[in-house]
C-alpha cells in the first residue's frame, strides 16, 4: 500500500522510510560500549512498566507512522526478546499493509526458544549481535560472563525458523575484540549469513568511546581482504548502512558499517520510537517529542500525525556528518544529555 499523504521529507529532503521501535530499555547483557555493568548495577532504575507503551500503542503510532511513508519495521531494546509476549506485536505489526520489512535486533541469547513464535507470529528475519566467537572475548564483551555457545543455538534456531538471511552485527573495539574478527569472518563464510562489522561509535554518554579504539572500516576490510579476498558490490537498497563485499570465491558477503569515518547521514531515513513513546530522529539526539502523553491525553490519529509530522519536516539532524567536519579528527566522548543506545535501540 502506498502511503495516503504526499511524501513527507526533512529539511534536506529525506522521506522517513525506517521504523525502529525499542520495546524495551532492560536487557540481560552489559556490553560495555552501551551499557557499561558499573553504570547499570543491579539497583539501577529502568523504566517503570506503566511508562511503557502498550503493544496497541505501539502498533497505533507504527500505522500512522506508515501512512506517513515507513515500509520498514525494525523492533530493537535494550534487548528486545525480554519483553513478554513480544509474538503479540510482531502479529499486530505484520498485519500492518504498507509493511514490507518486519526485522528484529537481538542479542540472541533468548533467541533459541523464542524464534519459531517469532516466525509464526509474522517476523521475516533477525539480526544477531556477535561481536567475537572467543569466550573470554566474549564473556568481557557482553558484561555477564555469558558464554557465546547459547548465541550460536539461537542463530541455529533462527534458522531452521526461517528467519533469513540472517544478518550478525560485530561491533569492533581496538584491543577488546579486533584481534578476533577474521576468525568471525571465517566461522560465518560460505553459511549463508552476513556479518557486519560495526565501527564503535560514540553513542550515549557512558561507553568511554575514544577514536584510538576506533578501528575503521577499512582496515577491518584490510585485515579480512589479506586472508579470503573481497569485492566491493552494490547496495540492495538506497540508503543502505552497510557497505557490502562479496568474497571472491563466492561464498557470501560481509558489510562494514562506517558510521564514524564514512558517515551516512545523507541518506537516513530512520525515525526511532523509545519504549516510553518518544520519537527521536537521529541516534544522536539529546531529546525527542513525546508522543505518549498526547496519545493518552486520547488524541486523534490526525492529531498524532501531524505531530509526527511536525517533528519531521522540521528534522535537521547530521550528527555524524557534523562529528567527521568539526572534530576532525574527534577523539573523546561529547558533552553528556545524549539519550542512550540501549534507549533507541541502535
Ligand atoms: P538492514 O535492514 O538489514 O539493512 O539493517 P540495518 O543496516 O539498518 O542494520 P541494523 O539495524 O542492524 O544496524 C546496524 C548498526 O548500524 C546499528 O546497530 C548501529 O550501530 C548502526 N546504525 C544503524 N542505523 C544508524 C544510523 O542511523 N546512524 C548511525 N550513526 N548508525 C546507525
Ligand atoms: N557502537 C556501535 N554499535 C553499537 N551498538 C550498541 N552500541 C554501539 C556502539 N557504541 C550496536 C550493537 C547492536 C545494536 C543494537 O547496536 O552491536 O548490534
Ligand atoms: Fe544489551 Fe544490545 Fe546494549 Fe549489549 S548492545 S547491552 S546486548 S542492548
Ligand atoms: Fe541518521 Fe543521526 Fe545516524 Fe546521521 S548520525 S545517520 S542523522 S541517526
Amino acid at each position: 500500500m502506498q502511503p495516503t499523504l504526499p511524501e513527507m521529507t526533512d529539511q534536506s529532503g529525506r522521506a522517513l522510510r525506517d521504523l525502529r521501535i525499542s520495546v524495551t530499555d532492560r536487557c540481560n547483557f552489559r556490553c560495555p560500549y552501551c551499557m557499561p555493568a558499573e553504570a547499570f548495577g543491579e539497583r539501577y532504575q529502568f523504566l517503570p512498566r506503566s511508562e511503557i507503551l502498550s503493544f496497541e500503542e505501539i502498533a497505533r503510532l507504527a500505522r500512522i507512522f506508515c501512512e506517513l511513508g515507513a515500509t520498514k519495521v525494525r523492533i530493537t531494546g535494550g534487548e528486545p526478546l525480554l519483553r513478554a509476549e513480544l509474538p503479540k506485536l510482531i502479529a499486530k505489526l505484520a498485519s500492518i499493509q504498507a509493511v514490507q520489512d518486519l526485522a528484529l535486533t537481538t542479542n540472541g541469547y533468548r533467541l533459541r526458544d523464542q524464534a519459531e513464535a517469532l516466525r509464526d507470529a509474522g517476523l521475516r528475519r533477525v539480526t544477531v549481535s556477535l561481536d567475537s566467537l572467543d569466550d573470554e572475548v566474549f564473556k568481557r564483551m557482553n558484561g555477564r560472563n555469558f558464554s557465546v555457545s547459547q548465541v550460536l543455538e539461537g542463530i541455529a534456531a533462527a534458522e531452521r525458523a526461517g528467519l533469513g538471511p540472517i544478518k550478525l552485527n560485530c561491533v569492533v573495539q581496538r584491543g577488546v575484540n579486533d584481534h578476533t574478527i577474521v576468525d568471525l569472518a571465517r566461522h560465518f563464510k560460505a553459511t549463508g549469513h552476513i556479518l557486519r562489522f560495526i565501527e564503535f561509535m560514540d553513542v550515549g554518554t557512558l561507553n568511554r568511546w575514544e577514536l584510538s579504539q576506533v578501528v575503521s572500516a577499512s582496515e577491518i576490510l584490510a585485515r579480512i581482504h589479506t586472508e579470503m579476498p573481497l569485492v566491493p558490490t552494490s547496495p540492495n537498497y538506497r540508503g543502505e548502512v552497510a557497505q557490502r563485499y562479496r568474497y571472491e570465491d563466492g561464498e557470501g558477503e560481509i558489510g562494514l558499517i562506517a558510521s564514524v569515518s564514512q558517515p551516512f547521514c545523507g541518506d537516513c531515513t530512520r525515525a526511532r520510537l523509545t519504549p516510553d513513546g518518544q520519537l527521536v530522529t537521529c541516534l544522536f539526539a539529546a531529546t525527542g517529542k513525546d508522543l505518549k502523553t498526547p496519545l493518552r491525553a486520547g488524541a486523534s490519529d490526525d492529531e498524532l500525525r501531524e505531530l509526527i509530522h511536525t517533528v519531521w519536516s522540521r528534522r535537521t539532524d547530521r550528527y555524524s556528518e557534523e562529528r567527521a567536519e568539526k572534530l576532525s579528527p574527534p577523539t573523546a566522548q561529547a558533552e553528556p544529555g545524549r539519550i542512550e543506545m540501549y534507549r533507541i535501540g541502535g
